[in-house]
């Protein structure tokens, strides 16, 4: 494979590929296991991630990319395997999520600030000799009484841009992802509110990739949908679409290559459908596709249960959901398919 930003950024959206989002942190991968009452060891871990990137049919034809937290860029299958090499034999590309999460941020009550920068440099050296080639920073902006700031949006929205410049420079295609969440506290608000604040949020992000001379070509963005908060989910699909659209042809030039979706907390189908219903009746500058970490792997997490005689079950149902999302990434999934299944 080519080893140009430009191009690599294009093969992580090709026609009916989206991003595997598998790069929670070991504090957050111990949540999601819980749901399932198994202990997060680095054994456990090493046998989830096996079965989702051994899940031959999803990964050749609809996974263009993994994002994999550090312990798992360096993790070999249980036959010594790296993951690396199993993902490339697949077709699909190595990513590596580089920030090192979202910290209370000081004079800010209630909002978080990304950290990471220090050091990101040689880090990124080194995670292109381990295989990654492109890369992935969350910045986390919270919707609540009297929140966001403009302060912790800037300050979010330059590092993404210092960590965007640092990527392009080591060869890492850069994920910039600004999320507004629809699962923080209270989670309240409108599907207006969220349209006024992703917009404000996307508008100071291109202005800060501008400044810090990225590369519009050579970079993704992983937007959060427009979208009301988890606790008054009301808007119907074809209005989370309208208005997610309507956004991001405000603020995102389109010379980006491509936008692929965090799921944020929307059920599985939810996701689906609204980045289907935005492919199917929308004519688009960029690609839109999924980088969905809970969306795509729920039901597989679930019929898995920790248990090794359930591989083959999971693996069937995050085949499944890659597949859907597959179909809504070129807008022609349908509801009767999830039936069918
Ligand atoms: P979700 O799709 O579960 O929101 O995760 C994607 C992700 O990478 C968030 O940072």
């Amino acid at each position: 494979m080519s080893d140009r930003l430009e191009d690599i950024a294009l093969a992580m959206v090709a026609d009916g590929k989206g991003l595997l989002a598998a790069d929670e942190s070991t504090s957050t991968i111990k949540k999601r296991f819980d749901t399932i009452g198994l202990d997060s060891t680095e054994t456990s871990r090493r046998d989830y991630r096996e079965m989702l990137f051994r899940a031959d049919e999803a990964m050749k034809k609809y996974i263009s990319g993994v994002i994999l937290f550090e312990e798992t860029l360096y993790q070999k299958a249980a036959d010594g395997t790296p993951f690396v090499d199993l993902i490339k034999a697949a077709g699909s590309i190595p990513g590596i999520k580089v920030d090192l999460g979202a910290k209370p941020m000081a004079g800010f009550p209630g909002e978080t600030i990304t950290e990471g920068l220090d050091g990101l440099r040689e880090r990124l050296a080194d995670y292109y000799k381990a295989g990654a080639r492109f890369a992935k920073w969350r910045g986390v902006i919270a919707i609540a009484d009297g929140l966001p700031t403009w302060g912790s949006i800037k300050a979010n929205s330059q590092a993404l841009a210092r960590y965007a410049a640092l990527c392009q420079e080591a060869g890492i295609v850069p994920i910039v992802e600004p999320e507004v969440l629809m699962d923080g506290a209270p989670g309240t608000h409108d599907i207006a509110k969220c349209a006024e604040v992703t917009e404000w949020v996307l508008r100071t992000v291109f202005t800060d990739l501008y400044d810090a001379r990225v590369k519009l070509e050579g970079m993704i963005l992983k937007p959060n949908m427009v979208i009301d908060g988890k606790n008054a989910r009301k808007a119907s699909v074809a209005q989370v679409a309208e208005a997610t659209v309507k956004v991001l042809k405000a603020t995102v030039p389109s010379a980006v290559p491509g936008i692929a979706f965090l799921s944020g907390g929307q059920t599985t189908e939810e996701a689906t459908a609204h980045l289907s219903a935005m492919n199917s009746a929308y004519d688009m500058p960029w690609k839109l596709t999924y980088s969905y970490g809970r969306a795509l792997q729920d039901t597989a997490l679930k019929a898995w249960g920790g248990r090794s005689e359930n591989v083959a079950a999971g693996q069937r149902a995050f085949t499944h959901r890659a597949r859907m999302n597959s179909l809504a990434a070129t807008g022609t999934w349908q509801q009767d398919l999830e039936k069918a299944a």
